[in-house]
């Protein structure tokens, strides 16, 4: 199956910048109605004024997300806006680098709100909507950007895996669910990207493990593979080799995964003693 976009109206958070902002403009080329929504206003209106400039539709609607009243109203404007709510893309997110022993509650808990919580409760928002456009024959969709931590368990990301896994767990049995009403629920798994401002993207940067952000992979490139998910109808998809070898040798060699993931820990260990 492929899923046609143009007229579809979607709704993408995090797209103020990264991944998320690149993949509105991106769907906005392929004639798509769009919602665009995150909590810095100017990015957004930019965002919005260059969609508009080049003949599409967008609106942006600037909210917390985690804050239950303003993804009320994210959704509330989306269908306002445009009658219908054809496709959620969950792609807002936020990353912890640092070892657990040194972390704290208040981290865990802000990047479970964000990664796990956010994404859950717009799903919860948006699926009588996603029922109503099954009915209407318009093909909905639920797309979750989570992450190859969603799958692989990667040291000093420990906050990040485990709400990334809870996603992915999260995905797996909405699909189950949700299938009956022809909604399809997508996931996209990236290795690392190099972000915009990873001074935004972290809300901590204290790993004690090597991991390569200046040559991470291009948001351009993990966009380019989140529409045509969405396009193709792709239930999950690893982006990236590095991502891809981690998805694949999880599966054929789970003892020598693991065997790595320990020497990288151990290695900076080592080092720092
Ligand atoms: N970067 C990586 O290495 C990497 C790897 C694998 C997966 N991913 C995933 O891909 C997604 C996008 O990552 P990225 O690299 O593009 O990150 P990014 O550039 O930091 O963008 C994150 C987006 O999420 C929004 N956001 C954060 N907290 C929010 C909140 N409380 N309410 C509403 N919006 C919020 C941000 O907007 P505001 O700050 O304006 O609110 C921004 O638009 C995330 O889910 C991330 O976990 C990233």
């Amino acid at each position: 199956m492929t899923r046609e976009l143009k007229g579809r109206s979607i709704l993408v958070t995090g797209a103020s910048r990264g991944i998320g902002r690149r993949v509105a403009e991106r769907l906005a080329r392929l004639g798509a109605n769009l919602i665009v929504t995150a909590r810095s206003s100017e990015e957004l209106d930019s965002l919005v004024a260059s969609i508009r400039a080049a003949g599409g539709r967008a609106e942006a609607v600037a909210a917390d997300l985690t804050d239950p009243l303003q993804r009320r109203l994210v959704v509330a404007s989306a269908v306002e806006q445009y009658g219908v709510l054809d496709v959620l893309m969950n792609c807002a997110g936020i990353a912890s680098f640092g070892e657990f022993a040194t972390s704290t509650p208040d981290i865990f808990r802000r990047v479970m709100e964000v990664n796990f919580f956010v994404p859950a409760e717009l799903i919860r928002e948006c699926q009588p909507h996603l029922v109503a456009s099954a009915a209407a024959g318009r093909q909905p969709a639920v797309l979750n950007l989570a992450s190859i931590c969603g799958r692989a368990g990667i040291p000093s990301l420990p906050e990040h895996c485990a709400s990334k896994h809870a996603l992915v767990g999260l995905t797996e049995a909405l699909r189950a669910e949700f299938a009956r009403y022809d909604i399809d629920v997508l996931l996209v798994l990236p290795g690392l990207v190099k972000s915009d401002d990873l001074n935004r993207h972290l809300i901590r940067n204290e790993g004690k493990v090597y991991l390569d952000f200046e040559g991470a992979q291009p948001p351009d490139e993990v966009a380019d593979a989140v529409v045509r998910s969405l396009t193709h109808n792709t239930r999950e998809r690893a982006v990236g080799f590095v991502s891809w070898w981690l998805w694949f040798g999880r599966r054929a060699w789970p003892r020598g995964v693991r065997w790595i993931m320990r020497r990288k820990a151990d290695k900076w260990a080592a080092r720092h003693k």
